[in-house]
């Protein structure tokens, strides 16, 4: 481990300590602002000495847990060791953690699943309430004391302002090369104050490299070497490249007809596999010269921008494999001119989306015939992440796309439902969903004309009868024909699942 050479601060070399001396400054029932945003720049080390200092009290008897705020998703270290040890109180905005949602949807932890845009306004609203420690991952510290990001921006700059106390962690497996390629923008004020973002296209530079931290606000620095969470992704599969291709055609036919620009517009492509599935399908796509305004920068993207395919992308972090996270950090320095990170205040903005005009990609979880759209929760109740982004984006993009396969669960559920049992994105702000059956242009369509185009054009042939039934049964009984509907049975087929572990009917539980 070379941290030491990372913190060139001479005051500040006077505050490193271990792990668990700094684990020892957070007490029970404080509120702690993480770095970390879906799975990078996270800390690593102090999360887990704070969990085995919880393990340690709780096996006293002594109750001790944490409130957790954070850029988005972070990793096993963090959400994963605090969730097992019991050890959070209360959690925002994103989750992943499959510990954590096994708490959430017990019902042991409290989630406030929100905008990811709207985090850091809020915190300084006062709406969340105080924040006694930010514990922020940075790649390095400069000879006066600035904080070189590492790779995720998130919240830092929010929890480094607002917090009581700051712990940092030095990471050494983090590129050096980061320096230079973030975007940290102190313009933002709260209303009456607020002026706009002077952010016209996605390469522009607003702010500065580094993010400010009060020194005498630092109370311990730790070194670690330890790298992001970096999973793999699924190999694009059938499917994937079934609706990659559909996809690919829509954007060639808008391109045709004069409705986007040839080089498109900047990209916006949520987490997952199947949005990974996508921008490899751009790299065998004719499409050149493109530009991406996102959140999350996955592998396809970095592919993309390897190839010259695309231009520069803009984001708040990274949620890379693990080869791709190598060869990132042994060619961080290519990237320089190609790559910014920014606060996700910034990065999820709805003025700078609505300005730019960017293309939405998105996963869901379920969407019903009028196209609402259920991003988080399955069967209505149980999360399976959050909303994270995708509403920031769908609700302001250019246009706003949906991609899923028409089932999940090997066909048991059926992702086109008469009606969805958690609403996200009301149908106003989806504009397209695509399947690997099909794809449904809803711009411009009345409820009534969407139905018929997603049943068609989306669902799965195993449902599509099923579909069409309840639709037709809807046209002649419902209450009102704005949007027909069945009240006491457009939610059955997620009872039935619940039931019998299917959708279809006959199915034994
Ligand atoms: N019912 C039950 N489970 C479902 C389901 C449905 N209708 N649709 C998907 N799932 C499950 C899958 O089975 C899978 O579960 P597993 O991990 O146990 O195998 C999981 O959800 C992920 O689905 P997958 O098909 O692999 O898609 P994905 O990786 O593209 O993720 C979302 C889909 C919706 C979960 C993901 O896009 C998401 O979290 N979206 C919200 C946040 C967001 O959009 N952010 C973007 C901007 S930052």
């Amino acid at each position: 481990m070379n941290s030491e050479g990372r913190i060139k601060c001479q005051k500040l070399l006077s505050k490193v300590t271990s792990a668990e001396q700094a684990a020892s400054l957070i007490t029970s029932g404080s509120t702690i602002g993480m770095s970390g945003f879906t799975g990078s720049g996270y800390p690593k080390t102090v999360p887990q000495a704070l969990a085995a200092r919880i393990e340690q009290r709780h096996a006293a008897g002594e109750p001790f847990r944490v409130r957790i705020w954070s850029g988005a998703s972070t990793g096993p270290e963090l959400d994963g060791a605090l969730a097992k040890a019991d050890g959070i109180e209360f959690r925002l905005p994103y989750n992943s953690d499959p510990i954590a949602r096994e708490k959430i949807n017990r019902g042991e932890m409290e989630y406030f699943d929100m905008h990811l845009s709207q985090v850091a306004p809020m915190a300084w609203q006062g709406f969340l309430g105080p924040l006694d420690t930010a514990l922020i991952e940075v790649s390095g510290i400069t000879a006066d004391g600035a904080l070189i990001p590492s790779s995720s921006v998130g919240n830092n700059k929010t929890w480094l302002d607002r917090a009581k106390q700051v712990i940092l962690e030095v990471n050494a497996w983090q590129s050096a090369d980061f320096d230079g390629m973030h975007d940290i923008y102190y313009g933002t004020a709260l209303p009456p104050h607020r002026i706009p973002i002077p952010l016209v296209r996605p390469d522009d530079r607003i702010g500065e490299p580094y993010l400010r931290c009060d020194p005498d606000k630092i109370v311990a620095i730790v070194q670690t070497d330890t790298p992001d969470r970096n999973l793999p992704f699924a190999a694009p599969d059938a499917v994937s490249r079934t609706i990659a291709g559909h996809l690919l055609q829509f954007l060639r036919h808008e391109v045709s007809k004069g409705r986007l620009p040839p080089n498109l517009l900047p990209l916006q492509s949520g987490v997952g596999n199947i949005t990974n599935a996508v921008l490899s399908g751009l790299l065998d796509s004719h499409f050149e010269d493109m530009t991406a305004y996102t959140a999350v920068i996955q592998d396809g993207m970095i592919d993309l921008l390897a190839a010259g395919k695309l231009r520069m992308a803009s984001a708040t972090g990274f949620s890379l494999s693990p080869e791709a996270a190598l060869a990132f950090n042994a060619n961080a320095a290519r990237y320089h001119g190609k790559l910014i990170l920014r606060p996700q205040e910034i990065s999820n903005h709805p003025e700078l989306i609505r300005r730019l005009g960017c293309i939405a990609m998105n996963g869901l979880i379920e969407a019903d015939i009028y196209g609402n759209v259920n991003s988080t929760h399955v069967m209505g109740s149980r999360i399976q992440n959050g909303i994270g982004g995708s509403g920031d984006f769908a609700r302001n993009a250019y246009v706003s796309i949906f991609l899923t396969p028409s089932t999940a669960k090997g066909g048991a559920i059926s992702s086109i439902v008469p009606q969805a049992s958690h609403v996200d994105h009301i149908t106003q702000d989806v504009q397209v969903i695509v399947t690997e059956q099909g794809l449904a242009d809803l711009r411009g369509l009345s409820p009534k004309q969407r139905a018929t185009v997603i049943i068609d054009n989306c669902a799965h042939p195993d449902y599509r009868p099923m579909l069409k039934d309840y639709y037709e049964r809807a046209r002649k009984h419902s209450y009102g024909q704005q949007s027909p509907s069945l009240l006491n049975e457009a939610l059955s087929w997620h009872q039935r699942y619940i039931d019998t572990g299917s959708m279809k009917p006959g199915a034994q539980g």
